[in-house]
């Protein structure tokens, strides 16, 4: 609308309006520089609004069933995965306008002033929740966390040409399978055939020479996650958290690199974030792809080139979420009092759920089971979960049967309803 226009109307509008005070007339004109949440606030990533002040968005995610019940759907998907309700009621006020700019954050510039403040404000949240300390420069990159499988030897292997890996899982095995192409990248263990369990450390052959040990923190495919740090020998650790960043507090000191795709504990997909100790920048192979160069992103604060800047402001304020429900310490109780719900009614149902991985290395974000190895059952148990709301629950199609993510943004209220699902199919189905 021109400004002539804009007068026009006003103008027109003040004569049909009559005494409307000046405030009603520009809700009418604009109403979204007239939203609570658009208010003066100089923050850009500002607390929510309290629910009295919510402006009345559209709910999702419930229905009434013919019994008149409402009923709410849980999403238990693998990645992407569900985020705070919190969260996308935040990004549903803003989307129109972010902060009374005028401009959605689809739309903004990656240069201008109000992103670069995005931008810096996610860093520094990242730092506070994981006690990061100064020697570490916190990137945000894309290519997800395939991207990574080769980023790591591109930018790391140059020092000696060779990597360990520990291979506990799909998702290490990829990228030990990447990494082969830009050096020698060793399986420190003998190969497993059927993922479920970690190797016993003393029975792996690290190399004193290799440039870097990697492993993956939590499988996700398998759920196999480690619940203690690999002890190197001072070789740089480099970790794959795709599936567990910031559900329990780390020690980043431990680390030389650790990254992860947001799709799953910490926004949406399009922005990995990669945390890298300093003295390991800069040492890239010729060959490395400038948008994978991790010296050339430390460099530029991530902005090289045009950034993923929805993925990232919405990373921004799942940070903020955290931060306002306890930090990843509160992440961490929640994540074992709700796998232990899960877990605790497998061990207890005589082998009617039934679960692979050893009890030392269980996943607190995804847990598999079988329902009686029985594949047709196991049908009838997603239908009718899905009938209760409950969905995404099948297994990764390697490995078949369910598996239930349960991500910092499922609840433990959440959780208890596949509890209590789980104990309802058991009774119904013997
Ligand atoms: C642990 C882990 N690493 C890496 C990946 C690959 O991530 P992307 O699909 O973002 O490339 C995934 C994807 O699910 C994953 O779970």
């Amino acid at each position: 609308m021109t400004m002539h226009n804009m007068q026009d109307r006003t103008d027109a509008l003040s004569n049909f309006a009559g005494n409307l005070s000046q405030e009603i007339l520009q809700a009418i004109l604009n109403p979204s520089t007239c939203s609570p949440t658009s208010s003066s606030s100089n923050s850009l990533h500002p607390t929510s609004p309290s629910p009295a002040e919510q402006p009345a968005v559209p709910v999702r995610k419930r229905s009434k069933t013919k019994e008149g019940i409402i009923m709410e759907y849980i999403y238990f998907g693998p990645g992407p995965a569900k985020l705070p309700k919190e969260v996308l009621e935040q990004t549903q006020n803003e989307l129109m306008d972010l902060q009374g700019t005028h401009v959605s954050i689809m739309e903004m510039s990656h240069r201008s002033p109000e992103f670069t403040a995005i931008v810096n404000g996610t860093i520094e949240k990242a730092k506070k929740l994981l006690s990061i300390p100064d020697n570490y420069k916190v990137l945000f990159m894309q290519g997800g966390g395939t991207g990574q499988f080769a980023a790591v030897p591109l930018n790391l292997m140059s020092r000696t040409g060779k990597a360990d890996y520990i291979v506990t899982g799909s998702w290490s095995a990829k990228a030990h399978k990447e990494a082969t192409k830009y050096g020698k990248a060793t399986m420190v263990h003998d190969k497993i055939s059927k993922y479920g369990s970690i190797p016993d450390p003393s029975s792996w052959k690290l190399d004193p020479e290799a440039s870097y040990v990697y492993y993956c923190m939590n499988e996700t495919v398998e759920g196999v996650e480690f619940q203690y740090i690999p002890d190197t020998k001072g070789v740089p650790l480099v970790c794959d958290m795709s599936s567990n960043i910031f559900s329990r507090p780390i020690d980043v000191s431990k680390f030389g690199l650790i990254y992860a795709g947001a799709q799953k504990n910490i926004g949406p997909a399009g922005v990995t974030i990669v945390i890298v100790r300093d003295d390991l920048i800069g040492k890239a192979l010729p060959i490395c792809p400038t948008v994978l160069d991790y010296a050339v992103m430390a460099k530029e604060n991530s902005l090289y080139n045009t950034p993923p800047c929805f993925a990232i402001y919405t990373m921004g304020l799942v940070f903020d979420w955290i931060l306002k429900n306890g930090g990843v310490g509160e992440m961490e109780r929640r994540a074992i009092e709700k796998s232990n719900m899960i877990y605790n009614l497998i061990d207890n149902s005589n082998g009617y759920y039934s679960s692979v991985v050893h009890p030392s290395c269980r996943s607190r974000m995804n847990v598999p089971y079988r329902v009686k190895n029985d594949e047709d059952l196991e049908t009838k148990f997603l239908k009718d979960a899905k009938s209760q709301g409950l969905l995404s629950l099948k297994g990764h199609r390697s490995v078949g049967g369910i598996r239930a993510s349960i991500y910092n943004a499922v609840l433990p209220e959440h959780v208890q309803k596949l509890e209590a699902f789980m104990k309802q199919f058991l009774a119904n189905n013997p």
